[in-house]
């Protein structure tokens, strides 16, 4: 963690990070305005979190991520770009949800290149499996999204699958979706198309 970024956790973290609870959060307490809410899970350094809050103003954001740099570093974000859309709560996504959003409470989730976990045994430690995907459902209002994006080939078919098992969700597309274009390229994609690996996106709506 760079100096800066330390920083802007003791001094910016009281004005845009919010603390774990364990009671959901009331969003009308939290930002200036009521819009739909959208969650982020691992935002890593937040560079695709601020641009998408700047590009798409008619929602609330709250990016989740257990990382400081990244964490400090989406913090000068906020402040050097005025963001009032946008919070940060620096603690493990899963419980986030389980704890602090309500049923029904999210109208967009989105989770830009999870860890990839690539060896065979570690599989199950992969965000998008049965039980966390039904929590995610639970967790978004009729007609929101489940918006991912990997470039691991066999991570994308893995969460086809488990996606396409939920009951709650269903495809907005054919099979994988197109890139929509409030989305910004990050430093995964940058390096995923260097290498002439494609990415794979996953768009779902709630029923
Ligand atoms: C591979 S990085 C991708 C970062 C970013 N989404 C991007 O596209 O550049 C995955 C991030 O997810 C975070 N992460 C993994 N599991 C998490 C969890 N349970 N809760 C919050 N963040 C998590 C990691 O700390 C890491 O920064």
């Amino acid at each position: 963690m760079t100096e800066a970024q330390r920083r802007a956790i003791e001094e910016l973290g009281p004005l845009y990070t919010l603390p774990f609870d364990d009671k959901p959060l009331k969003p009308s307490g939290i930002f200036p305005e009521p819009k739909p809410l959208i969650l982020e899970i691992g935002f890593g350094m937040g560079l695709a979190t601020w641009q998408i809050a700047l590009g798409r103003p008619e929602f609330n954001y709250l990016g989740v991520e257990v990382h400081s740099p990244g964490v400090g570093r989406l913090l000068m974000e906020i402040r050097d770009r005025g963001i009032s859309n946008l919070k940060i709560i620096q603690h493990d996504a899963v419980e986030v949800l389980q704890a602090m959003i309500a049923p029904g409470g999210l109208a967009g989730l989105h989770i830009f290149y999870p860890d990839p976990w690539p060896k065979k045994r570690h599989h199950k430690r992969r965000l998008m499996r049965p039980a966390l995907v039904d929590l995610m459902a639970s967790r978004l209002a009729p007609g929101a999204y489940l918006y991912f994006v990997t470039d691991i080939e066999d991570y994308a078919n893995q969460t086809m699958e488990v996606l396409g098992a939920c009951g709650a969700l269903k495809n907005a597309y054919e099979a994988f979706a197109p890139k929509m274009e409030w989305r910004p390229r990050t430093k995964f994609e940058g390096r995923a198309m260097k290498e002439s690996r494609p990415c794979f996106e996953l768009f779902f709506v709630k029923a």
